[in-house]
């Protein structure tokens, strides 16, 4: 049922892309109810199952079915905070009126040429376009000579782009597109001021092929989908994207002549319809890691059909555009400070920059704060726990401040730090069993909450009176040392490549939407964050978007994007015995 789903083009989340192994795949079949499969019972509730909620991933076709797809709460969806980088407005992309001089038997050059000489003469030689694609070369002849040589004319440093009649403050514009594993993010700018005229954030519609980007590069490789087909799917999405972001300042994507595009190494690598299979086995390979240009036609994205795209460059498999997007942003490469950057998504990437150096490394950290592999883990959205307090009670903040539906990133974090320090969770990660926390002496409003299940003990975060209970699991507190242990170890992996300790760092930017709701104090008590570091931390909210921006507006940083490509080491963690070393010692809680 997944696969028709999917092939319908109908939105739903499968964060193990089918494996039967999430329990977030549910459909509610309300006609030929088939039987519930092993996974139906591990993974949803009794209530679930007797009321016909399966797992689609699970369903075989055999009879014709009635299914209903849970709405999906987008539009609560917790975003970034935009950030706004310090940067010039110095544009690549041009508009001009020229009045060219007309043709003689004395001055006999191409239309072209004629063109290309009048816009270098304009621009003092700083733009040097020589190269149209065909279909504006064959309308060239007549719009110069319809509009008496007299006509207006988009450019950028290679191409032109459009020629028309003289139309004073016809809008020119560009996107800025931030490709997340879960979100998309479309900034449009007015490439004649600078100014951004309009923000959309949407899922990622490839979500359905899996919610990280291990799952989604084994959908390819398995062959159930090809890499086109994913790029179609997140092509859709953004086209969405640019529509309701153009129709928020009264604009026509048409009027958007370059788009400038980040995201991991899979996401771009899907974004062009490129096979992502070699980015997940070693040596781990990219198709293609330099800036890359496409027409935006030639992807169906449905913006200017001369527009240009501009993929930032990728560093590895798995550090891509959008951590060089936060390091424009946060200006590492620019200053002399020593700085840290740190962007959890559904996967973490970590910069440090000591002396003018570069060092990065990738964990594959972030799903579980993202909710994968929760128990009642769910994306940042309306209903999502995320704030956990323990007082005299248990205190919830969820999303949207509406019933507790499941618990997200910062809420977990929160949930985990708070039962650490009460006692409920050892440094070792257990949780203790009700008969435990009771002989420990803990307050009777904790041990009430406590109940002992197969797989462990769980922690009832919910009220009693709650008309849907959500638990924290003991696996759910193994699945977050895990990412903690990861991410930590990854720091101090990039410290050693420098030589320093944590007293030489400056500042810590925390990039994302999880580095930007995250508690940190929550983050220091299970040792995510180094507390001696705690005052240095600076939320940077959606970098990797601001700097995608800053290489949209001003031209100058495509020569910092150049050096980062050329000057960021990448240091390749999968084969590195300190790293596994780090990884196991910062499993455990740190002592209270
Ligand atoms: S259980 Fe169906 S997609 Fe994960």
């Amino acid at each position: 049922l997944l696969e028709v789903l999917r092939a319908a083009g109908i939105e739903i989340d499968a964060p193990c892309g089918g494996a039967g192994t999430c329990g977030k795949c549910k459909v509610l079949i309300t006609k030929n109810v088939p039987p519930p499969t092993w996974a139906d019972q591990e993974l949803l509730t009794p209530e679930e199952v007797l009321g016909g909620v399966r797992l689609a991933c699970r369903i075989r076709l055999k009879h014709e079915l009635e299914v209903h797809v849970f709405e999906s709460h987008e539009h609560s969806l917790q975003k970034a905070p935009t950030f706004e980088a310090d940067g010039k407005f110095n544009p690549a992309l041009r508009v001009l009126t020229l009045e060219l001089e007309p043709p003689s038997l004395k001055d006999q050059r191409s239309d072209a040429e004629r063109l290309y000489a009048a816009i270098e003469a304009a621009t003092e030689g700083k733009w040097k376009p020589r190269n149209m694609t065909r279909s504006l070369l064959a309308k060239l002849p007549r719009l110069l000579r319809d509009n008496e040589w007299q006509v207006e004319v988009v450019f950028d440093y290679d191409y032109v782009l459009a020629v028309r009649a003289p139309q004073q403050d016809q809008p020119i514009c560009g996107a800025a597109i931030d490709i997340g594993t879960t979100t998309l993010a479309v900034y449009t700018e007015d490439m004649r001021s600078g100014v951004r005229m309009g923000t959309a954030a949407l899922l990622n519609p490839q979500r359905s092929f899996g919610g990280d980007v291990v799952s989604r590069i084994e959908v390819v490789s398995k062959g159930e989908a090809s890499a086109d087909k994913l790029s179609e799917r997140v092509v859709e999405g953004l086209n969405k994207a640019l529509e309701e972001s153009c129709a928020a300042c009264g604009i026509s994507p048409e009027a958007i002549f370059h788009v400038v595009v980040v995201g991991n190494p899979t996401m771009t690598h899907l974004f062009l319809g490129l096979d992502p299979t070699w980015l997940a086995a070693a040596p781990y390979i990219t198709v293609q890691g330099d800036s890359y240009c496409v027409r935006a036609q030639e992807l169906g994205l449905k913006v200017n059909p001369e527009a240009r795209v501009f993929v930032l460059p990728s560093i590895s498999a798995y550090i891509g555009a959008d951590t060089v997007g936060v390091i424009l942003a946060t200006n590492m490469d620019q200053g002399k400070e020593t700085a840290l950057a740190l962007d959890i998504g559904t996967n973490g990437e970590m910069v440090l920059v000591h002396e003018g150096n570069l060092w990065a490394c990738s964990t594959a950290a972030g799903p579980a704060f993202e909710g994968a592999n929760i128990a009642q883990g769910m994306r940042a959205e309306a209903g999502a726990i995320s704030k956990v307090r323990l007082d005299d009670d248990v205190y919830l903040e969820t999303i949207g401040a509406q019933a507790a539906r499941g618990i997200c990133g910062s809420g977990l974090l929160d949930a985990v730090a708070e039962l650490v320090k009460a006692g409920v969770i050892e440094e070792s990660g257990r949780m203790l069993s009700p008969e435990e926390a009771k002989a420990e002496g803990l307050p009777d409003n904790l041990v009430e909450r406590l109940e002992e299940t197969d797989q462990g003990a769980r922690f009832r975060l919910t009220p009693p009176s709650a008309a849907h209970q959500v638990y924290l699991t003991q696996r759910d507190v193994r699945e977050v040392q895990l990412a903690k242990s990861a991410l930590r170890a990854g720091l101090e992996i990039l410290l050693q490549q420098a030589q320093i300790g944590y007293d030489a760092v400056d500042h810590v930017y925390l990039a994302g939407a999880f580095g930007n709701y995250l508690d940190q104090g929550s983050a220091a008590q299970i040792g995510l964050i180094p507390p001696e570091l705690l005052e240095r931390v600076v939320p940077v909210g959606n970098a990797a978007g601001a700097g995608c921006e800053l290489a949209l507006t001003e031209s100058a940083t495509w020569g910092r994007i150049a050096r980062i490509k050329r000057e960021l080491k990448y240091v390749e963690l999968s084969a590195s015995r300190e790293f596994q070393d780090l990884y196991i010692e910062h499993m455990m809680f740190p002592e209270l």
